[in-house]
């Protein structure tokens, strides 16, 4: 494996952006390409087999690259493509699901867990089976939340946007009824929300599906010896649909400019 390779990254839209944003924080040295199947976002309201398919193409597209290693840097491909993609490609894969359900089982106290995420993440179980596996006396409360994405990919993701607020009130109510003291944000889109969930769910710990995947991806590299340390990292930013769009909503994410061109490419 090359040290110099590529770290490709995937999702359906910009929330793996929230995952390339931590790699690119603690990893500066590393190149990565990330994708976003812009064109085919939301994924989790559409059915396994479908998101098993989008998974394969937007794989096919970053092996055109020299890849060290890949980061699903989506919940819902994780948590029903996974084993089709490991089975398909020769390539170190790292996710979301394990290190976040990892962190969560650890910190909680009372053992009350909640998970926000899409549709089909919450249909697969997959989050279940993870924390249960790493601490068998937790509780873990599910809540599809599918008017999450489509708000995040238009730009409204400000904690004062009433409309996001009172989108995020009602997911989060029966959550907080059970009681939870820990909250997994278990798509890669909600960090975005991340400041108006946390104001609105007061005292719980919110844990980010994507910056626990950033820091197993730096733990799995440098374990694996593949960690470039030298020199600035190039990053390539990749949609299936307008590029200029995603360009826009990816700055206010950002926080600046995202270095580089948004290529367009058919998947
Ligand atoms: N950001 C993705 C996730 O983590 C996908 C959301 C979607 O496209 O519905 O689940």
């Amino acid at each position: 494996m090359n040290h110099d390779g590529f770290i490709g990254v995937f999702d359906s839209g910009l929330g793996g952006l929230t995952v390339a944003k931590t790699i690119i924080e603690e990893l500066p040295a590393e190149n990565i390409i990330y994708f976003g199947d812009t064109a085919h976002v939301p994924y989790g309201t559409k059915s396994p087999k479908q998101i098993r398919e989008f998974a394969i193409n937007d794989v096919n597209f970053l092996r055109r690259f020299d890849l060290k290693a890949l980061v699903i840097a989506c919940n819902t491909a994780d948590s029903v493509a996974r084993q089709t993609l490991e089975e398909k490609f020769d390539l170190p894969i790292y996710g979301v699901i394990q290190p976040a359900s990892k962190r969560a089982a650890k910190l909680t106290v009372n053992g009350n867990i909640g998970i926000m995420a899409t549709r089909a993440t919450v249909s697969s179980q997959a989050y279940n089976r993870a924390i249960l596996n790493v601490n068998p006396s937790a509780h873990v409360h599910s809540i599809a939340c599918p008017l999450l994405v489509p708000l995040v990919e238009n730009g409204r993701f400000s904690k004062d946007d009433p409309v996001t607020r009172l989108v995020l009130q009602e997911y989060l109510a029966p959550l907080l009824e059970k009681g939870i003291d820990t909250l997994v944000l278990g798509c890669t889109h909600y960090p975005l929300l991340s400041e108006a969930i946390e104001d609105l769910a007061k005292g719980v710990r919110v844990i980010s599906s994507s910056e626990a995947a950033a820091f197993a991806l730096k733990n799995g590299l440098a374990k694996a010896g593949l960690l470039r340390s030298n020199g600035i990292g190039v990053h390539r930013y990749y949609v299936s649909d307008d590029a200029e769009h995603f360009k826009e909503n990816a700055m206010l994410f950002m926080g600046n400019e995202i270095a580089g061109e948004v290529g367009q490419v058919n998947v």
